[in-house]
């Protein structure tokens, strides 16, 4: 293994798993003697990982791609330019973009990242040979390993890929593949080699988290799959772990036993992340969620129950094909009724290959902005005023990093606000109590109360 150092630059768009996962190509990139710079000028191996979910996403790829192609001709005589393109576009589009982008030197999908030491070897000999975008999920988290270079004090951890769902604009079935769960054991032994490093709070991700159902741990095999639930009490055994998050949740794969996770695991956050696109039933029907806007408010209403500091987040669509003026306006009462903390809207994007795009009856680009704006202003209503409920109250803060001003650190609350507090920084990756006293859309601020604590 050659061991001159060489310099790699990532840039990731999309979602969280994206920044997991470049994350872990940089740790697979490491031993290769790739360091990591924050300019792809003058790198040796530029790699774009990329996101398909909407029109816009996707075409961003095609312009860096531009925006790279002098810094290539100006490293030609010093090593050479590697260009890389991962993620979902890759997945998607990988010969297109191999036909369409000679600048481009590899592809490589979401579940092959793991062997970009040989693509990159490929890509140097022929480059027509290094494009791998095959489904080996499994293969992937165990060669992968677990020793992940890791910043900070929280950490994003893949439990559960891909999905079977197929709502009918979304392309991440196409371009993740099918449903797959990682085994219990090999989620704990990550975790806890992030604890060892000093991470406090884990994210578990998953396109369908909640969908989860692992390989239990050795020695429990009678005990059948694991679902999520159990995953996260499991976790919150793990010594040095205080905060434990999910994300992205469906409606549909929400069990008792994951609601009751939330009322007896102080750990599992009481802030939670349940997308549902559409407050209509018709609308529901069409994108094919297979659950109405009904089934939404009650699992809302058992969670408020049984969790009750719990707050909600969301995402929405506006003008999915058929929306009319009161398919809208049932969104807008469904976000009424829900009072989000936070909530990502977004207008209807056709896909390419996705059952929505081939639907006859488009909504006008106008209506689907005109709708946007006017949802966005109740949602930031919303979250202004969730964030002012914050004002008196006591939070525990973990704070992650140094404030913008001096004696000031920054850290985040139970529901992910930021929070500006005056603090020592030896509370650095400790969870300390703190007295709200002032918010705004984006933050909160306010003083440390009594002495530091370290557990949640
Ligand atoms: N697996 C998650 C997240 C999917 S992508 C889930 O099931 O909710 C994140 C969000 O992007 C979605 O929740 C949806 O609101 C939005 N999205 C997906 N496809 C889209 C499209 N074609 N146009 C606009 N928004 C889209
Ligand atoms: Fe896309 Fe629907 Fe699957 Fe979420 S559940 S990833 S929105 S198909
Ligand atoms: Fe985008 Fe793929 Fe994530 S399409 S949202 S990067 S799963």
């Amino acid at each position: 293994m050659s061991t001159t150092r060489k310099r790699l630059f990532i840039k990731t768009y999309g979602c969280q798993m994206n920044v997991y996962d470049s994350e872990r190509m940089k740790d697979v990139l490491t031993p290769l003697g790739y360091e990591s710079t924050d300019t792809p000028d003058g790198a040796d191996l530029v790699i774009l990982n990329t996101c398909h979910i909407r029109e816009k996403a996707a075409e961003k790829v095609y312009s860096e791609l531009g925006r790279l192609r002098p810094l290539k001709e100006d490293k030609a005589a010093s090593g050479g330019m590697t260009i890389a393109v991962a993620g979902c576009v890759a997945q998607a589009e990988g010969a297109e973009i191999m036909k369409r982008a000679p600048v481009v030197d590899l592809v490589v999908g979401p579940q092959t990242y793991h062997k970009l030491p040989e693509l990159i070897a490929k890509a140097h000999r022929a480059k027509g040979e290094a494009l791998d975008t095959e489904f080996e999920v499994e293969d992937k988290f165990d060669r992968l390993g677990n020793d992940r270079q890791v910043e900070g004090y929280s950490a994003f951890v893949t439990v559960q890929e891909g999905c079977d769902k197929f709502c009918t604009f979304c392309v991440v079935p196409y371009t993740r593949g099918a449903e797959w769960s990682r085994p219990v054991d090999q989620i704990v032994a990550e975790i806890r080699a992030l604890a060892a490093k000093g991470i406090r709070e884990v994210t578990l991700l998953g396109q369908n988290v909640n969908a989860f159902h692992g390989a239990p741990p050795a020695g429990r095999e009678d005990e059948g799959v694991w679902g999520l639930g159990q995953l996260v009490r499991h976790i919150a055994l793990i010594g040095g772990i205080e905060r434990i998050r999910f994300t992205t949740s469906h409606p549909r794969d929400m069990d008792e036993d994951l609601i009751q996770a939330f009322a007896d695991t102080p750990k599992l956050m009481p802030y939670f992340h349940l997308p549902v696109q559409s407050g209509s039933d018709t609308i529901l029907k069409a994108m094919n969620r297979q659950h109405t806007a009904e089934d939404y408010y009650a699992i809302i209403e058992r969670l408020r129950a049984v969790r009750p500091d719990i707050a909600i987040s969301g995402d929405m669509i506006v003008g999915f094909p058929g929306e009319s003026d009161a398919d809208f306006e049932a969104t807008m009462e469904l976000v009424r009724r829900i009072n989000y903390a936070a909530c990502f809207s977004f207008k209807y994007s056709k896909r390419p290959g996705t059952p929505g795009a081939s639907m006859f009856n488009q909504v006008d680009e106008a209506v689907k902005s005109e709708r946007l704006a006017a949802l966005q202003q109740l949602l930031d209503a919303q979250q202004i005023a969730f964030n002012e409920s914050m004002i008196g109250k006591t939070l525990p803060v973990l704070f992650e990093k140094a404030g913008r001003l001096e004696g000031q650190l920054h850290g985040r609350s139970p529901y992910l606000q930021s929070v500006h507090v005056d603090a020592p920084a030896e509370l650095l990756g400790q969870i300390a109590e703190v007295k709200i006293e002032s918010a705004s859309r984006n933050a909160l601020s306010g003083q440390l109360v009594g002495a530091k604590r370290s557990a949640a």
